[in-house]
Parts: C-alpha cells; structure tokens; sequence
C-alpha cells in the first residue's frame, strides 16, 4: 500500500474493510476508528454490495473521514467504480487512494516479472469469475491465447477447468508454464507451478485453494 493510505488509516474515523485485507494492514488502522468488515469470500457475503454502499453514505454524513479500505487496487475487480459511483452520486466527496493490486504483488513476490525484455511484452490481467446477467460478452479465452503473451488471472483457480480447454483450443501450446500464487505476499504464500496439460490434477492433489493468482506464460519459467 502507499505511504498515504497508510497514514489516512491512521486518521480514520471509520474504516470499512474487504475480506482479503491483511492482519497487518489492519493493524494500522487508528485504535479509535470504528472499525467495520464488509468481507466477502467466495459463498460468504458479510454484506451486500448495496448495503455496503449504503453504509458508506450513512458513515460520511456522520463522520468527517471514512476510509472505504479495499485489498490491492481498489478498481481492480474490486467493484471500487461502483462504490465511487454511487458515492458521487449521493454528493459525498471521494477521494481514491491506489494500491499495489494481486496480479503485480502476488507474481513479484514469487519472483515472476510479469514483464521482461527477453519473454513477454504484453500482459492480459483478466477474471476467471465474472459477474452473472451483465450485458457485456464474456471473456474470449480463445482471442487471450493468441493475444496476449502472458495472463494474469484472478478469481480463476476454481474455474481452471473450464479455461485451459479454452486457452487450449485458441492455440496455446499444452507445454505454456502457468504458475498459482496463493496469499501472495503473506507469510503464508504458497506457490504451485506447472503447464497446463499438467496443472489441473495437481490443483486437487494438493488442494491449491483461492486466494490465488494464477500466471501463464513463458516468464513462468524465469529462472529462480
Ligand atoms: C475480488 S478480487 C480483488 C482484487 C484486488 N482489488 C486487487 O487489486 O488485488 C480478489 C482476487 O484477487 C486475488 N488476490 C487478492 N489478494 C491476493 C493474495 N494475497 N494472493 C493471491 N491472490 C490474491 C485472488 O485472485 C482473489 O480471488
């Protein structure tokens, strides 16, 4: 996180945090602040994404700083735009604070650089679980296969089995590295790499849960 959402937790008067925030990060937060889990974890709403926001707008006409606190970057699959327009449109002053996101922390920490000179210029950051009912199309894994040299998935560990096919049948070569990164840059971080005709087995034998990033690419195989 920044400098400056560090010392705005400081000063909270309220602090309204997400599920995958960590302990440390918590621990910054001004003792005196009321302090307020939203999280939500696949299957678990604490609450709803319309109480959420709406408990934002009760905190800010009562509280003088309210910090809505997210994990990672808040308008990465993290539904920060919705909350900053809602908020907007109730007239309450926003201000976004931008964090270091999973899909460039998690691979960092495992010593994967999602970008290098001499294996991969372009990276994809997409969600392998996306929202029912929108009204935009779906992703096309198959366009992502040839279109991008590495992804970065979030949200996807449990829909792997329905993406490698995909990847597959859009060109990627069943030898591509992929690599899952599990509570990336916690002290528990737990790493699985192998390819993708190999990794879906793996995933049950050793019962690789979410949280994670999954990578697929080349620079899977920079060396360590
Ligand atoms: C709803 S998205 C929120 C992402 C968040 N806004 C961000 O920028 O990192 C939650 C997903 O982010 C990824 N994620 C978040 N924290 C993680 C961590 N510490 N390690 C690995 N993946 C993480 C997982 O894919 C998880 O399912």
């Amino acid at each position: 996180m920044t400098l400056k959402a560090k010392s705005l937790l400081e000063l909270a008067e309220v602090v309204v945090y997400d599920a995958l925030v960590s302990p440390a990060i918590l621990a910054m937060i001004n003792p005196q602040a009321e302090q307020i889990n939203a999280g939500k974890r696949r299957g678990r709403h604490s609450l709803s994404q319309t109480e959420t926001i709406d408990l934002l707008i009760a905190k800010a006409q009562t509280a003088t700083l309210v910090v809505r606190l997210k994990g990672g970057d808040p308008f990465m699959f993290g539904r920060g735009g919705e909350e900053l327009a809602a908020l907007r449109e109730a007239g309450v002053t926003v201000e976004v604070v931008p964090g270091i996101t999973a899909g460039v922390a998690a691979p960092a920490a495992a010593g994967i650089p999602i970008t290098h000179r001499d294996y991969g210029s372009s990276v994809t950051f997409v969600t392998g679980h996306e929202a029912a009912g929108k009204y935009r199309p779906e992703v096309n894994w198959r366009a992502l296969a040839q279109g991008s040299e590495t992804l970065v998935i979030y949200m996807g560990i449990h829909n792997l089995g329905q993406i490698i096919p995909e990847l597959l049948a859009g060109g990627m070569r069943p030898q591509t590295p992929i690599a899952l990164i599990r509570w990336g840059t916690r002290p528990e971080q737990e790493e699985l790499r192998a390819t993708l005709a190999t990794v879906l087995p793996l995933i049950n034998e050793r019962r690789f849960d979410a949280p994670a990033i999954v990578v697929i690419g080349q620079i899977v195989n920079f060396p360590l």
